[in-house]
């Protein structure tokens, strides 16, 4: 029986890189649609669960994927909502790749690295930087710092993930090089996942830290996130601190979101989301 998925994507238009991802996952079709809000949904989600019955349910599944996290996440509620017990099928939920581009990242540093007891930055936090705060105090890191321009922003965002996810996450401001610069004082581990085409992290900013052992980042537009880093770092060391670039970890991260695709065919009802698409990472050799 041939593998369908349902993509439904909460921008305009879907994302041709999710529905490019999912052929090299071994899908045979994808079934797109854009403009997908939780009001909209449910007829497609009855047009997955009532075609197929019994143990067939597990060759249908359901990709939900777009720029707005909390629509995308509210669509995923609605899904759930369509299901009637276990006629269901399994979905997952990569807003913006930020899902797996986390995992990746943890993945990455974590990579013959012991992050117990350890101090992490991470510079910018946006759905990537949040992820990757979760996952790195998941795996026992003793403080996580998350860092915006906006100490009001970043409040409001780490006591969001308090009340969703039970973790203290540490609010920074850092509105100029000097405060990452201060900031990095202490830590073990930077990461940048500022936006694309803007330095985070100079190289002030790093070399007068004498703590800092990991640095990555996932900015792939020049100028990159941190000064003196390569796109193409995949662990090697300058100056005494190992260093990832975004190449380096996206094609992990390409590893992870094929293998999360494949294994919704598993079974009809697993829910993929940033709490469990980490664990498939766990299992996907770095
Ligand atoms: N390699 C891969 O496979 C892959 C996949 C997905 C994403 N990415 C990359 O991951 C990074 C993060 O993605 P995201 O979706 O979490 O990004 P995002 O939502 O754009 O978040 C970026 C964060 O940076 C801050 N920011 C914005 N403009 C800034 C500026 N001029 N200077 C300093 N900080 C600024 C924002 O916080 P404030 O406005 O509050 O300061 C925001 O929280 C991006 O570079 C993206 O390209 C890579």
């Amino acid at each position: 029986m041939k593998k369908l998925l349902l993509h439904l994507d909460t921008d305009p238009i879907p994302s041709t890189f999710d529905q490019a991802v999912v052929y090299d996952a071994g899908v045979d079709n994808v079934i797109t649609y854009g403009g997908a809000t939780r009001d909209n949904v449910t007829p497609h989600v009855h047009g997955m669960i009532f075609t197929r019955g019994g143990k067939n349910l597990k060759n249908s599944a359901i990709f939900i994927g777009g720029s707005n996290v909390p629509a995308t996440e509210m669509v995923g509620k609605a899904v759930k909502k369509a299901f009637f017990g276990p006629v269901r099928v399994s979905v997952m939920l990569d807003p913006n790749g930020s899902n797996t581009t986390a995992a990746a990242i943890v993945r990455k540093v974590l990579t013959n690295y012991d992050i117990s007891g350890k101090n992490v930055v991470i510079i910018g936090s946006g759905p990537v930087g949040q992820r990757t705060a979760l996952f790195l105090l998941k795996e026992g890191a003793a403080q996580v710092v998350l860092t915006s321009r906006s100490i009001i922003r970043v409040k409001a965002i780490t006591d969001q993930m308090k009340a969703a996810y039970g973790v203290d996450v540490t609010p920074a401001e850092t509105r100029n090089d000097d405060a990452v610069e201060a900031l990095l004082k202490g830590a073990h581990v930077a990461i940048a996942t500022g936006p694309a085409g803007v330095c985070v992290c100079s190289n002030s900013a790093w070399k007068n830290s004498d703590t800092l052992e990991v640095i990555a980042d996932v900015n792939a537009v020049p100028p990159l996130g941190v000064e003196s880093l390569e796109v193409m770092d995949n662990g090697n060391e300058k100056e005494g601190v190992r260093f990832y670039g975004a190449i380096a970890i996206g094609n992990f991260k390409m590893k992870i979101h094929r293998g999360a695709i494949s294994s919704l065919f598993n079974s009809n009802d697993q829910f993929l989301d940033e709490t469990t698409i980490y664990d498939i990472a766990c299992n996907i050799d770095t």
